[in-house]
């Protein structure tokens, strides 16, 4: 049998049409989703694998994508160590006891993910064993600087200003956290990946807030040492936003795949990537409340910057927002799929 076509553009092999998926394709956005999660709290749903396992496949289902995201979240890792998590309505995620110091790092908690979220390999494996086989599934992890950027901030952050801070005063203190959330993140990875996850994206969503000097030093060894710990043979998705300065340095950090967002062109981005890699990209999710004539404007820009090359995996630049019209999220991937097919 030949390989579901997602893996197959992981490779950079030729494909009958382009393949689809959407970052949050599972979320609020959905009335299904919405009716769920009126009876269960969000934290709940991602620590039962049977409700996580049939969001899941639900979304991919519903959406007729070219592979599916098991429902769980970036900071589901963070909660055991120690940090106190809270997903508090309308504020987005909290956490009570911030990690500020060399001290507060070393406090952290780091007992391996199988001890600490059995639940997310469960739903891997009956999110698996539910997907038809030419679905595959994707597992995915913060990145360690996004990770890092919601222990040390305590939440979302505009500036990133205690982020920084600390990696900038005390170098140690963040190679220590850096080394340990990598130890976590690949152990974590690694666990989806043998449960049933057939891909990976690392989710490096703030990133693009550094200079390129910054994640020379502080970001890309740590990167690279994740990448190289994961699971041989498993394609790699690296993904962040707002990185068109450095979109070069990513990708000599690695990855099978780098994902973009809708701040670049698309062939530009590719040519700074390089040819041995994917790229995965990268509509504006704003252009999903646009009427469909030009939605189909900017999906045909993106396919055509990509001009029938291999390796393409068409995706928004970010995630769904929560009031896209769920017509719209259907009929792009429709528009993908026959717009490019061959
Ligand atoms: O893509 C998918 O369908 C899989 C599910 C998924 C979720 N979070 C579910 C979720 C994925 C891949 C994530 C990743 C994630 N989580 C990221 C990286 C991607 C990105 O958006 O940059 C980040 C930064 C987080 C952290 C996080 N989780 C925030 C900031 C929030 C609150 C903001 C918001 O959108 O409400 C969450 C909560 C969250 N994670 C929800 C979902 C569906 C909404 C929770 C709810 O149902 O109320």
């Amino acid at each position: 049998m030949q390989e579901p076509i997602l893996l197959q553009a992981c490779r950079r092999r030729p494909t009958p049409y382009t393949p689809v998926w959407l970052m949050r394709q599972a979320g609020r956005y959905m009335p299904e989703y919405r009716a769920l999660r009126e009876k269960v709290p969000f934290l709940t749903l991602c620590k039962t694998p049977d409700l996580a396992a049939q969001v899941t496949v639900d979304a991919a289902e519903r959406l007729g994508v070219d592979a599916a995201i098991i429902f769980a979240d970036i900071l589901l890792i963070v909660e055991p160590m120690g940090v106190g998590l809270e997903f508090s309505k309308g504020d987005g995620p909290v956490i009570h006891r911030p990690v500020r110091s060399g001290a507060d790092v070393d406090r952290l908690s780091d007992r391996s993910p199988s001890e600490t979220v059995p639940f997310v390999f469960e739903a891997v494996g009956k999110a698996r064993a539910a997907l038809p086989a030419q679905i595959p599934l994707i597992g995915f992890s913060g990145a360690p600087f996004t990770v890092a950027s919601y222990l040390v901030e305590g939440g979302s952050s505009r500036h990133y200003l205690e982020t920084k801070r600390l990696m900038y005063q005390d170098a140690g203190a963040w190679r220590a956290l850096m080394e340990r959330l990598v130890r976590v993140i690949a152990a974590y990875v690694n666990g989806q990946i043998a449960a049933g996850a057939q891909v990976v994206q690392l989710f490096d969503s703030w990133v693009g807030c550094l200079s390129p000097a910054d994640y020379r030093t502080f970001i890309l060894p740590h990167m690279r040492t994740l990448i190289h710990s994961i699971t041989p043979g498993t394609p790699v998705i690296h993904f962040g936003t707002g990185t068109a300065g450095l979109l070069e340095l990513m990708a000599e950090a690695g990855g099978d795949v780098i994902g973009v967002d809708w701040r670049i062109d698309l062939d530009v981005a590719w040519r700074r990537i390089g040819e041995k890699r994917a790229a995965q990209g990268n509509l504006d999710p704003v252009a999903l409340f646009a009427p469909q004539a030009e939605l189909r404007r900017q999906v045909e820009g993106i396919l055509r910057a990509v001009a029938g090359r291999p390796g393409h995996i068409f995706n928004l630049g970010h995630g769904i927002l929560p009031q896209t019209p769920v017509e719209n999220v259907v009929a792009l991937v429709e528009m993908v799929h026959e717009m490019s097919m061959k």
